[in-house]
Formats: C-alpha cells, sequence, structure tokens
C-alpha cells in the first residue's frame, strides 16, 4: 500500500528494507517536544491568517497535549513507515482529530525540522552551559582550599617553574569560561526562526512568520521577533551543528587535557593527587590496582566528541543547495555530542571534587631550586647584567652543582660569586619558594594576591 502522508502518485509503497534504511524516528523522535511545540505555534498562526477554524484549532491543540503526555510515558508507538518523528506526530493526531489534515498547511519538513533543531540546540546550550557552570564552581573549591599548594608547573613535560595548584586549575578555569562563551554563541545563532521557508521557496498563502517566531521564542532582547531572511538558507544551512559540535569538541578536548593532568599527577612516580575511590576502578588481576578509569574514559570520549564533528563537516561539505537527504544523518552525532558532554562535565566535576593533594608529595617535588634558576638570572638583571648574559652565569652555576653533585642553591658561596661579580651574598635568598611566589604579582601570574583575585573574579562573575 502506499506511503500515506506522500504517497499520492505512487502505486506501491516502499520495500520493508528501503522503510528500516530510511527512517529516522528511531533516533529522530528525541526532537518530539520540540515538534510539538512547532506544531501549536504554526496551528495558532494559521489560525490568526483565518486558515484554520477556532475549533479545528482547539482540537488540534488537545490532540497534541494527549500525545504528548502519551511521548513523555513511552505509550506512543513509534512506527518506521512514517519515517520521522514529524509524520509519525502528525499521523497520531489523524487519528484524533480529522482537523490534523490541515496542519501540514503551508510548511515542509524541510523548515520544519530546521525549526525542531534550533528549538534544540537553544535548549541544549542553556543545559551545556549550566553543567560548564557547575564544572568551573567544583574547580573554584578546590582552587580555593589549595592555594598554599605548590607544585613544579611543566613544559615539555619537564619542571620548569614552580606554581600553586590554584594557579594551576585557574588555567582550565579559563579555558572552561571560553567554552561558555562558544556556547553562548551558538545560542545566539539558533535564536532565529526558519519556520515559513517552506520546502524551499516559501508558500503562496499568506502567513505570518513573526507570528510563529514570537510563540515560539524567537525574539531578540527587546521582544522583536527574529525570523530567517533566507528561505534556501533556512532549509540546506546546517552551520549550527557544524557550531555546536565544534564547542563540544573543544570542551571536550579541554576535559580531555585536565584529565591527562590529573593521570599524570596520580600516577606512582609524581603521587601529587589521591583520588576519589567513587571515580575509579580495579584490575580483575592485579589486586593492588587503583585506576583512574574516569579520567581515562574522558580523555577517550573526546576522540569520539571530536569525530562527531569530522562526520558532520564530511557530511554537509559537497551538498548542493539546498534539502538533500543526506542531511538527516545530521542529528545522530550533536545528539551524541551532547549526551557524551553533559555526562563528561558531571564525571569530571565528581572526580575534581573528591581529588585530595598530597603536600608531603607536592612540596617535595617543589623544593628542587632547579626551579627557580630563572630568578636567578631575573637577580642579575636586576642589578644590571644583561639578560643572555646573566642566563649564561646561572648556566654555568648550573653545570657546577652537576659537578659537584649537590643542589643549586648549596653549590658553596664563594665558587658561585666566583661566577659573577654581581652575584651578592643574599644570591640564596632567590631560591626561597615564597619570596619566589610574592614577587609574582603581575596580573595573570601565581603570586597569592593575584591568585586570590581571580578566585574572587570568577566567583563573582559565576554568582
Ligand atoms: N527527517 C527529515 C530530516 O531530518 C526531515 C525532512 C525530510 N524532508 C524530505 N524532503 N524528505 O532531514
Amino acid at each position: 500500500k502506499a506511503q500515506a502522508t506522500w504517497g499520492g502518485r505512487f502505486s506501491k509503497g516502499p520495500a520493508e528494507l528501503m522503510l528500516a534504511f530510511s527512517e529516522s524516528v528511531s533516533f529522530d523522535k528525541r526532537l518530539a517536544p520540540y515538534d510539538i511545540e512547532v506544531n501549536k505555534a504554526h496551528t495558532a498562526m494559521l489560525n490568526h491568517i483565518g486558515l484554520l477554524t477556532k475549533k479545528e484549532l482547539r482540537e488540534i491543540h488537545k490532540g497534541l497535549d494527549t500525545l504528548s503526555k502519551q511521548i513523555a510515558k513511552g505509550e506512543l508507538e513509534w512506527k518506521a513507515e512514517f519515517e520521522d518523528v514529524h509524520m509519525n506526530i502528525e499521523q497520531a493526531l489523524t487519528k484524533i482529530t480529522p482537523a490534523a489534515a490541515k496542519m501540514h498547511t503551508a510548511r515542509s519538513r524541510n523548515d520544519q525540522v530546521a525549526t525542531d533543531v534550533r528549538l534544540f540546540f537553544k535548549d541544549a546550550c542553556g543545559q551545556v552551559i549550566a553543567k560548564l557552570e557547575a564544572l568551573l564552581g567544583a574547580i573554584l573549591d578546590i582552587a580555593d582550599q589549595n592555594q598554599g599548594v605548590f607544585i613544579p608547573g611543566y613544559t615539555h613535560l619537564q619542571r620548569a617553574q614552580p606554581v600553586s595548584v590554584a594557579h594551576h586549575l585557574l588555567a582550565y578555569v579559563e579555558m572552561f569560561g571560553r567554552d561558555i562563551k562558544r556556547f553562548e554563541e551558538v545560542l545566539e545563532n539558533a535564536n532565529w526562526c526558519p519556520l515559513g521557508a517552506g520546502a524551499i521557496a516559501g508558500t503562496t498563502l499568506p502567513i505570518d512568520r513573526e507570528f510563529t517566531a514570537k510563540a515560539l521564542g524567537f525574539v531578540n532582547s527587546r521582544g522583536k521577533a527574529q525570523v530567517t531572511p533566507n528561505s534556501m538558507d533556512s532549509v540546506a544551512d546546517r552551520d549550527l551543528f557544524l557550531d555546536f559540535a565544534h564547542a563540544c569538541s573543544v570542551a571536550a578536548t579541554h576535559i580531555s587535557r585536565v584529565a591527562e593532568d590529573v593521570i599524570i599527577w596520580n600516577s606512582s612516580e609524581f603521587g601529587y593527587v589521591e583520588l576519589p575511590d567513587a571515580f575509579c576502578t580495579g584490575s580483575s588481576l592485579m589486586p593492588q590496582k587503583k585506576n583512574p578509569d574516569s579520567l581515562e574514559i574522558l580523555r577517550g570520549k573526546s576522540g569520539r566528541i571530536i569525530g562527531n564533528e569530522q562526520a558532520l563537516f564530511v557530511m554537509v561539505k559537497g551538498l548542493p543547495l539546498t534539502y538533500n537527504r543526506d542531511l538527516q544523518e545530521d542529528k545522530p552525532q550533536v545528539f551524541d555530542s551532547f549526551d557524551q558532554i553533559m555526562i563528561s562535565l558531571d564525571v569530571l566535576a565528581g572526580t575534581i571534587e573528591g581529588m585530595e593533594f598530597r603536600i608531603d608529595k607536592c612540596s617535595e617535588a617543589v623544593s628542587d631550586p632547579a626551579l627557580l634558576a630563572t630568578d636567578l638570572a631575573d637577580y642579575l638583571v636586576e642589578r644590571g647584567v644583561a639578560f643572555r648574559e646573566a642566563h649564561h652565569v646561572v648556566g654555568a652555576l648550573v653545570a657546577l652543582a652537576e659537578k659537584l653533585d649537590c643542589p643549586l642553591h648549596e653549590v658553596p658561596d664563594e665558587k658561585a660569586k666566583g661566577l659573577h661579580p654581581e652575584i651578592g651574598d643574599d644570591w640564596v635568598e632567590v631560591f626561597d619558594l615564597q619570596r619566589a611566589m610574592k614577587v609574582r604579582e603581575g596580573i595573570g601570574m601565581p603570586g597569592p594576591k593575584q591568585i586570590r583575585k581571580q578566585l574572587a573574579r570568577w566567583k563573582k562573575q559565576l554568582a
């Protein structure tokens, strides 16, 4: 039998195989709440312009409410033969009221799905932003608690210069803070209503696009309706999918980098942190193991999320305008990126909240005076020595310490002083960690006052 909604010109329906292959309802049913909202706004507009009676509108809205409840309870039977969420809902409504036959007046599934997903993106961005804020709160808390704990900062994974744990954690705060901005931008771009674009070239019927846009909340800060300005762009564009997927990729990459840092800190060789049991797992063979699995999975998930973004780009890049059925494959990736980023943000927050710094191990690692070699060069610069020369002198001191097999600050005084006339009696004071921090109070540096300032700024911003 021919397909109920578009079967007019067909003598036969699609093959079973074609149905199974082409259906999207198994994954786009997730758009149902948005689709119902769009149906309500669209029919309200049809009534507003006189294409639907009050009575028909009432019946449609009542029917949609019934369906909405059924869907929420999982009672609506989704049928592959109706292809997608849009036609399933329309078909189910037809069983409730004959007025349903008028619902698709002056629209296409092309502008309908574009509108549904914009509502989804607005919602999704809001949810990811809330999770990012919660993660920031968790990171700020442990940064706050560990202002007095110092570790080596690394370049090339070689000990470079000392930093406070708070300073290291605040670096992530900046990264996740920019992620929030990225999602805010996606949200803003999603806030334009494509409904009314029809299949490609609008409609001959006297629709009121601003009416539907307003009803669906596509408005600017002054309450003015925002409708997309070109009907072909409205149904062909998938920028939002790419941008959302990208924002997820960047956030996932940040998550992955935090995860990697903490995995290193947690290794037996470093031992800077103790991870919460609740986010670790054991080995089925080796009884002594406590593995940082939550962090490893987070690192792995980033690959999956980046892959979703790639898949979308490859799909969209060669498509002629306007709608092509390829585009129904745009949804699994964004749904997956959304789900994975949401749970990843929770898991990272949970792992970090329960993480404890092992002060003994941290202070042992940071006590290496070589970390403050640069400070000694700066000391010489302050006494008028050119930086290149100062660098050289301190390099010679390092070599000397190596030869004498002692830490840098234990090189005998007269030997050190012999390296340069500007090395004074107080040269060893440079190797005091507290001093080293106190002299780093410029904006963005790890000095204790600066850290307190940055913590306060972020806490205020999040409040
Ligand atoms: N389920 C389809 C999608 O997500 C809706 C648009 C279908 N349009 C069409 N002309 N077959 O892309």
